[in-house]
């Protein structure tokens, strides 16, 4: 295997800044819940690892995982990287926010799609790896893990690796149980478990700061059948509680009302008091 150089860890941390300063504001009721900064860092160096060279799906991105891989790599931080990154997310915020940051910065290989998990997948087999930071299922017991999982899985046809970050935290019950029945679920569609690293992040989450999630990474059996087509989830069953309890699924896209630098204070946020004789304008 070719020597990988060392990283200039100022430029990266620099770079995923740059990446920050371009994430839309998180919406709590649908469990937006941003990745902390310094987690983020290490976690685009060791996805861009592991999807080097290969086509990689996003299924939902607000922590704007894809974006920071791609810039490591545009900007020569990282000499290794996915070949093509594309990410399916229904809040056409992040999908807008990803477009302007790819197009600014030239970065052919990136690119979004607006699209709901509920929906039948768009791009059956395109991809040779799926990443997913979901909804973590602490109501349903996973089931809304599940719903990205499955996606992702059609994503590669059914012959390929994925990466899930969930909750993982020993002392809770429920990530433990939902951890399992992720595990489950990838064993009873073909898929097995080739590493857990745990307690890798931490999240902005005001109600359980210390709340980590680990990487869960699967890869297919050999010789799986690859899906032929793929179908709309309207399972009452997989759809209860899937932002958390009594949150189940109502909206089918986030739009963008307006186009807002996110990096710049709103006007709507402030105003100005003068100094006397002074205008307001
Ligand atoms: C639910 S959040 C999970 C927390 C994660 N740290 C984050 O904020 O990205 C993951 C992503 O899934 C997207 N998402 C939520 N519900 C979706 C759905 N029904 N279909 C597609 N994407 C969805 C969100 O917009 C977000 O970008």
């Amino acid at each position: 295997m070719a020597e990988r150089k060392d990283i200039d860890l100022r430029a990266a941390i620099n770079a995923i800044s740059d990446v920050v300063q371009n994430r839309p504001r998180p919406l709590r009721e649908m469990d937006q819940i941003y990745m902390k900064t310094g987690d983020m860092v290490l976690q685009s160096e060791m996805v861009a690892k592991w999807a080097d060279k290969k086509r990689l799906a996003f299924i939902g991105d607000g922590d704007a995982i894809s974006i920071c891989v791609a810039y490591l790599q545009h900007r020569g931080i990282l000499d290794y990287g996915p070949s093509e990154i594309k990410v399916f997310d229904f809040d056409e915020r992040i999908c807008r926010a990803i477009e302007r940051f790819a197009d600014k910065e030239r970065m052919e290989t990136l690119s979004s799609q607006l699209y709901n998990c509920l929906d039948a997948f768009p791009a059956l087999g395109e991809f040779d790896c799926f990443y997913t930071n979901p909804p973590w299922g602490a109501s349903n017991d996973g089931a809304s893990v599940h719903v990205f999982v499955e996606r992702g899985m059609e994503a590669v046809g059914n012959s390929g690796e994925g990466m899930i970050v969930i909750a993982d935290d020993h002392e809770l019950e429920w990530p433990q149980q939902v951890l399992a029945s992720t595990q489950r679920f990838a064993l009873e569609r073909g898929f097995f478990i080739q590493k857990m690293a745990s307690k890798m992040h931490l999240y902005h989450l005001d109600d359980a700061p210390d709340l980590r999630s680990c990487n869960l990474m699967l890869k297919s059996l050999p010789g799986l059948d690859a899906p032929s087509s793929s179908h709309p989830i309207t399972d009452p069953d997989r759809l209860e509680h899937f932002y958390g309890k009594d949150k189940h699924i109502r909206i089918r896209y986030v739009r963008e009302k307006k186009r807002v630098d996110y990096g710049q204070a709103h006007d709507d946020e402030y105003h100005y008091e003068v100094f006397e004789g002074e205008s307001n304008v």
